[in-house]
């Protein structure tokens, strides 16, 4: 065993046993006696379980599948924006743009600006109702920071949002585009702040024209813990007039600031929290097992799944739940960073097509796909998943995790825990439930491709996509 795959594994065990670190402090003479001597009966037992549980647990680890990942294969980089997270972040939009001004971090200098001036990007109205927009603008008045209002409206971003952004950037001569809401309001303000500088129609960068300069600063502020756009260098955009929904990319469009604030998050809707968090659990997922994964975003996307799986249900159920709305949040943001840096997989691939010919929600379709997806991979990268299902296992589902069991034993009941999850949060989990028709299968395979096919464990055929997709109707 590896010494890294070993510490991994430990790792693993730490997390999982998360609720059961005081009694393991007992169990080590770190707690002051007398509250050892106090405690009551049903506590010792208690204990004497957990012991049992962990002696459990140490032999599963022996035998715990390990990934193949190896360093001496690697090659990476990983660039990071400047981040703050926490309750209330979200009034430091001044100090993110004054910190922003310093001419080391970007091309505009302090001194060539008398008075800053932003384009804050929002979408539907929820922002303005939970008083988030409202805390921006009195900070920002605050700082002699003038604002201008961009609404994108409802729905998926699409290239005429950008452009109209852009328009609206441009004639207001501003210096820095906010943007907050969820993943679309994200890719709009991203894309806007992009063209700003590098000119042309958001369809250009569709047909490949390069983002050559550095956009205008974006500071991105999520109201839902999904997409994980906050933190990736494209924008997935739809063009209604040439039929399709692609992304734009390109390193200058990562934000320069992103503000986390899980407060924000906890007016989310029950189903856009269901079919936000089932899209971030599916990028941790995908990006875990990706063909390009590497030991540095498999931690990402590990810890991702290990605060999603057990959030997912109680944000859906108890919204205002703080602190599962904060796992929430930095669990999709960590995937964002997994998946950025080594992309998606088949999920992602058939989704983009599937939503866009039936208009449904980016997460609704990615959790209906994943399990047919799952065993669709079952023969290429079953010992992480393996290892995912052992995560799994912890959480109130029916199908455990099995020691005993071969990898591919354990990923086909991945796949059952993942539908009992899904389930729970009300996501269809069928693609007919979701108005998908067999007649367009030819149509979806046949815009089935681009990175996230690339990245897959699999590489994918015609013939056993149609197999997949008959599986997941
Ligand atoms: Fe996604």
């Amino acid at each position: 065993m590896e010494e890294s795959d070993k510490k991994l594994d430990q790792e693993i065990d730490k997390d999982l046993n998360k609720g059961t670190d005081q009694d393991m402090n007992h169990e080590k003479g770190n707690e002051p006696e007398e509250s050892q001597s106090k405690l009551p009966e049903d506590k010792q037992g208690e204990q004497e379980k957990q012991k049992e549980i962990e002696n459990e647990d140490n032999k599963e680890l022996e035998k715990f599948p390990l990934p193949q990942t190896r360093w001496e294969d690697v090659i990476f980089s990983f660039p990071q924006p400047r981040i703050k997270f926490g309750k209330g972040v979200v009034k430091n939009v001044p100090k993110a743009i004054f910190r922003l001004l310093d001419p080391m971090l970007i091309h505009i200098k302090k001194a060539d600006i008398e008075r800053p001036k932003i384009l804050i990007t929002i979408g539907n109205e929820s922002v303005k109702r939970m008083g988030a927009l409202d805390k921006i603008l009195k900070s920002c008045e605050q700082n002699s920071i003038e604002t201008v209002i961009f609404s994108c409206g409802k729905g998926e971003a699409t290239v005429t949002m950008v452009d109209e952004a852009v328009e609206m950037a441009l004639e207001e001569k501003v210096h820095f585009i906010v943007g907050i809401g969820g993943g679309s309001v994200m890719d709009v303000a991203k894309a806007a702040a992009g063209i700003v500088i590098n000119g042309g129609l958001a369809e250009d960068y569709h047909e490949g024209k390069p983002f050559e300069k550095p956009g205008l600063p974006f500071i991105a502020i999520p109201t839902t813990a999904g997409t994980g756009s906050e933190i990736t260098n494209n924008a997935v955009l739809i063009d209604k007039a040439r039929g399709y929904k692609k992304s734009i990319r390109g390193s200058h469009l990562m934000a320069k600031f992103i503000l986390l604030d899980p407060e924000l998050t906890l007016d989310c809707p029950p189903e856009i929290t269901a079919s936000s968090g089932a899209d971030a659990l599916v990028q941790a997922v995908e990006s875990y097992v990706s063909k390009k994964s590497h030991p540095l975003a498999d931690i990402y996307a590990l810890e991702a799944i290990f605060l999603i799986a057990p959030n997912l249900r109680r944000v859906f159920e108890h919204g205002d739940d703080y602190a599962a709305r904060s796992e929430m949040l930095l669990g999709s943001f960590f995937a964002g960073i997994a998946f950025s840096n080594v992309g998606l997989g088949l999920v992602h691939g058939l989704a983009h097509p599937i939503g866009y010919k039936y208009n449904i929600p980016h997460g609704k379709v990615c959790g209906a796909l994943l399990p047919s997806v799952i065993e669709y991979n079952l023969e290429y990268r079953a010992d992480k998943y393996a290892r995912i299902s052992r995560i799994f296992s912890k959480l109130d589902l029916f199908t455990k995790y099995e020691q005993e069991a071969t990898d591919e034993k354990n990923t086909q009941r991945l796949a059952s825990m993942i539908k009992e999850l899904l389930s729970q949060i009300q996501i269809p989990l069928k693609l007919r439930d979701l108005g998908v028709l067999k007649e367009d299968f030819d149509w979806i395979i046949e815009n089935t491709k681009g990175g996230s096919v690339n990245s897959n464990p699999r590489t994918p055929d015609p013939e056993s996509l149609r197999e997949l997709l008959e599986n997941a109707w």
